[in-house]
């Protein structure tokens, strides 16, 4: 099938790229020209496993296409895919200028049968907004959503072997047109969830804000944990054996971050206002979400036993979480700004975020590997869960540092090992 993709962001690219891999001729058009003149060269905007093998594979073929900006060729498309961006406004609604803007541009260059899919992550009722808009304008185009739930770092895995395809459409054309897309990953066993507008943009928010508030109960038992001498990994173990819990979802840590879940959780419960729902949870999510940065502190001074001015602290990760080079709302940044505002003086590792820090920090001092980070320091802090930090050579680190402590936000480092090398280190949940 004909596909196009307005938007070449994370979810674009890595959803057209795939359905092209799945047997579609895609075309992936984006405004920015200098972004589709790289991919055009093969180069990717973004670090994402598998994804240049595809590029390199298809990129050179009439199966896989980019263009810049609205044109003509989008005519024979059969469906058309709106993955721009929804950023947050600053009240905490998403912003859907860009959606609506890309709706009309392609009303007006398609036939009215070309089906247009808004897989951006947009509010329940954009659809019957964008419906009502098209119709103003004089166009009959039929709207469609099927939201997208990849992670970075494996997001391709994910488009290719998901627990299920969700689409809202009105009608049975609208559907049949998606589940023809989608017939590769339906025939290997993929379930099918069909349904209205409304309810598949819900389908999103309801599965991102639930894993969230997995992650902000897990961190809120941590801090129980740590106050009465338990173990969080081990609660993690024990309830999410209980089938009806699941395991995933349940690593305590520095709070949640990326560009989804937070911006997602506040345009939720800024919808739910709008509509008179008191969604007591999600209040509760975000503010304890907000707060954990400063707990986080709070620990490490405790385990300091000390202040933090003049100390040297050297922050292992900088990514929101480990497979990924975006440091969007990443926790281990807020960290960053609330040691030095306690007067320490940071240098910074991450094998894949350093080169985007310019956008976040004046200044920020890196290091090319954790053994130069870490010389001098008094304290170094594991805030991402890269495998690289297990794998160091603990004597060679001990070796680098003034002082030999270690403060694992992720809990993933061997505490008998670093014992042995003979750290002092604190770790999220545990006893110490
Ligand atoms: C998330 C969802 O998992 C995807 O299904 C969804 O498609 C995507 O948002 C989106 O809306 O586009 P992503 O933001 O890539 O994907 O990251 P996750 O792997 O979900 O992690 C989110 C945050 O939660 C990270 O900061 C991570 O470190 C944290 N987390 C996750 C924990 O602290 N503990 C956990 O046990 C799991």
């Amino acid at each position: 099938m004909k596909l196009t993709f307005i938007g070449t962001g994370y979810v674009g690219l890595v959803s057209g790229i795939a359905l092209c891999h799945l047997g579609h001729n895609v075309k992936c058009v984006d405004l920015d020209q200098s972004k589709i003149n790289k991919l055009k060269n093969f180069e990717l905007p973004i670090f994402e496993e598998g994804l240049e093998g595809y590029l390199n594979l298809y990129g050179n073929t009439e199966r896989l296409e980019f263009e810049a900006g609205y044109s003509d060729s989008l005519a024979d498309s059969e469906a058309i895919f709106i993955t721009v961006g929804t950023p947050e406004l600053p009240d905490g609604q998403a912003n859907l200028e860009y959606i609506f803007d890309a709706v009309l541009q392609v009303a007006a260059l398609t036939r009215p049968d070309c089906l247009i899919v808004i897989k951006s992550t947009v509010p329940p009722q954009t659809g019957q907004k964008l419906k009502e808009l098209l119709k103003k304008n004089g166009y009959t185009h039929e709207v469609a959503s099927n939201p997208e739930f990849l992670r970075e770092g494996t997001a391709l895995m994910d488009f290719l072997n998901p627990d299920r395809v969700v689409i809202g459409c009105d009608s049975q054309r609208g559907k049949s047109i998606l589940q023809k897309i989608y017939q590769p990953l339906l025939d290997q066993g993929t379930e099918l969830v069909a349904t209205d507008i409304t309810t598949s943009e819900l389908i999103k928010y309801g599965a991102n804000s639930f894993l969230a508030c997995k992650v902000a109960f897990i961190n809120e038992f941590a801090d129980l944990c740590e106050l009465i001498g338990a173990d969080v990994t081990t609660l993690s173990r024990g309830i999410g054996l209980d089938k009806r819990i699941g395991s995933s979802f349940l690593n305590a840590g520095p709070g949640f971050g990326g560009s989804c879940f937070p911006k997602d959780i506040l345009a939720l419960q800024h919808f739910s206002k709008t509509v008179q729902s008191d969604f007591f949870i999600l209040d509760a999510v975000v503010k304890a979400n907000k707060q954990r940065a400063g707990r986080i502190i709070e620990k490490i001074k405790n385990f300091m036993a000390s202040s933090l001015q003049g100390k040297k602290i050297a922050i292992f990760g900088l990514t929101y979480k480990a497979g990924t080079d975006d440091l969007r709302s990443s926790p281990a940044l807020e960290i960053i700004n609330l040691l030095k505002q306690q007067g320490a003086e940071i240098v910074a590792y991450d094998p894949q975020g350093m080169k985007n820090t310019a956008q976040y920090f004046d200044e920020l001092v890196c290091a090319g590997t954790p053994y130069l980070a870490a010389q001098g320091a008094d304290l170094v802090i594991i805030a991402t869960e890269w495998s690289e930090f297990t794998e160091l050579d603990f004597d060679l680190l001990k070796k680098q540092m003034n002082s030999s402590n270690i403060v694992d936000l992720r809990n993933v480092l061997d505490k008998q090992k670093i014992t042995q090398a003979g750290f002092k280190s604190f770790f999220i949940g545990q006893k110490t």
